[in-house]
């Protein structure tokens, strides 16, 4: 067999690689944007074209009144406030996960199971809109959709008013709020425990707090030049700074990346429900990324377990399901936001942009 010079080149570059990465040498091109992020924010390279707010450190702490969320801790751990007390809202949401749950879809009493993931609630306090399609509001009122939700808690506001006032809550309630105990009481106890929930710092944050006070090199000890680069295809051709965004890493707006899995196993309509626009049928809430490394079921259904999977789908454009032949002229045939273009990613930008959304 004969090479001919081109492949006699990949030959001499590939073994190039391989000596490289032998003796410990990054690649030619995987950090070549690091150094641009030891810098004043405002001096780092600019956004991709279509965003609107850069990367940000984790949120200001929340106020809330250490009473009130005390009691409202003990309500979200209280298994009797299900109807067969054997569910609580920290059966789902579990503390050493960062309230997420450990399996695909959590299961509610006697083991029924929803059709989506447990989502995290560090930031529960901080969203304008809640759930994966964003059909509540504020905690407040939220606090009742699990409690008589039939696959969760299965129980009634009735149920949970004569247990809370019958045991110790009702007196502690009633100092607190200085009238009668009602439905609101517990409610907001509940949604103040949520709020007192804490975000912990994570490397991204110590990096960001150190380029914020001008420190460098301090910086460059949290960030290393992998992470720094995947910083950047985050920030500029990979394009995820268009959802995924400020201090949640979240727009919080409603997007379709292309998995409403429309008339097939899984189906599920997302912000549809909630609007009834068809321009929102497989629209989600952009997730948080904080964390991300650390939980085990990703997006609304939580069928995705792997980040390196889920970048290379958005190298592609994002899932663009093809309709079929009776789908044709089916107005509510989901549209993959546009958003979403394929772009190019060497392997070794594809590991540091991984390794960028394990600092977060
Ligand atoms: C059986 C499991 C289960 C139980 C019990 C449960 N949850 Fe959840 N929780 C979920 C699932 C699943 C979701 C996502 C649901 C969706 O988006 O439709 C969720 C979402 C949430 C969210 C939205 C977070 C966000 O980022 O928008 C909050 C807040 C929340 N739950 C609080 C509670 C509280 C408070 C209780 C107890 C009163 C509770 N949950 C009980 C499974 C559960
Ligand atoms: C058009 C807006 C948009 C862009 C751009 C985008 N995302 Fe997302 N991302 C979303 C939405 C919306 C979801 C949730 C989708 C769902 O559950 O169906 C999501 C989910 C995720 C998840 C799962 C998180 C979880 O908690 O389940 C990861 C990881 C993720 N995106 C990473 C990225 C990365 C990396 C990029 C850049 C390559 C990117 N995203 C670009 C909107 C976007």
């Amino acid at each position: 067999m004969k090479l001919s010079s081109v492949d006699f080149r990949t030959l001499v570059g590939v073994a190039l690689l391989l000596l490289a990465n032998t003796v410990g040498l990054a690649p030619l091109g995987a950090t070549e944007h690091a150094s641009d992020y030891l810098r004043p924010q405002s001096e780092w390279p600019a956004l991709h074209i279509n965003a609107h707010a850069d990367v940000a450190p984790l949120p200001e702490a929340l106020d809330y009144n250490a009473l009130l969320a005390e009691i409202g801790a003990q309500l979200f751990h209280d298994t009797q406030l299900s109807i067969d007390n054997s569910v609580s809202c920290a059966s789902c949401h579990n503390a050493s996960l960062h309230f997420a749950d450990s399996v695909r879809v959590s299961r509610g009493v006697e083991g029924r199971e929803g059709h989506r993931t447990a989502q995290i609630l560090r930031f529960a306090g901080h969203w304008q809109s809640l759930f994966w399609d964003g059909r509540v509001t504020n905690l407040e009122q939220l606090v009742g959709v699990p409690l008589t939700d039939p696959n969760e808690m299965d129980s009634s506001i009735e149920h949970v008013m004569s247990y809370v006032g019958s045991t110790a809550y009702k007196a502690q309630l009633e100092a607190y709020f200085d009238s009668p105990l009602v439905w609101q009481h517990v409610a907001s106890a509940i949604a103040e425990f949520m709020r007192s929930i804490e975000s912990p710092k994570r490397q991204f944050d110590y990096f960001m707090e150190a380029i914020a006070a001008g420190d460098f090199n301090e910086a460059e000890t949290h960030l290393n030049a992998q992470q720094r680069e995947g910083l950047h295809l985050f920030r500029t051709r990979a394009g995820c700074v268009q959802c995924h965004a400020g201090a949640l890493f979240s727009d919080q707006k409603m997007h379709n990346i292309g998995l409403a899995y429309y008339g097939r196993k899984f189906e599920d309509l997302g912000h549809f429900q909630v609007s009834g626009d068809p321009q929102h049928v497989g629209a989600f809430r952009t997730p948080t990324l904080r964390y991300v490394s650390e939980r085990e079921h990703l997006m609304h259904n939580g069928l995705f377990t792997d980040l390196l999977g889920i970048i290379r789908m958005y190298r592609h454009g994002g899932a663009r399901p093809k309709p079929r032949p009776a789908q044709i002229d089916d107005p509510l045939f989901p549209t993959t936001s546009p958003l979403l273009q394929p772009f190019a990613l060497t392997a070794e930008e594809e590991q540091a942009l991984l390794a960028f959304l394990k600092t977060l």
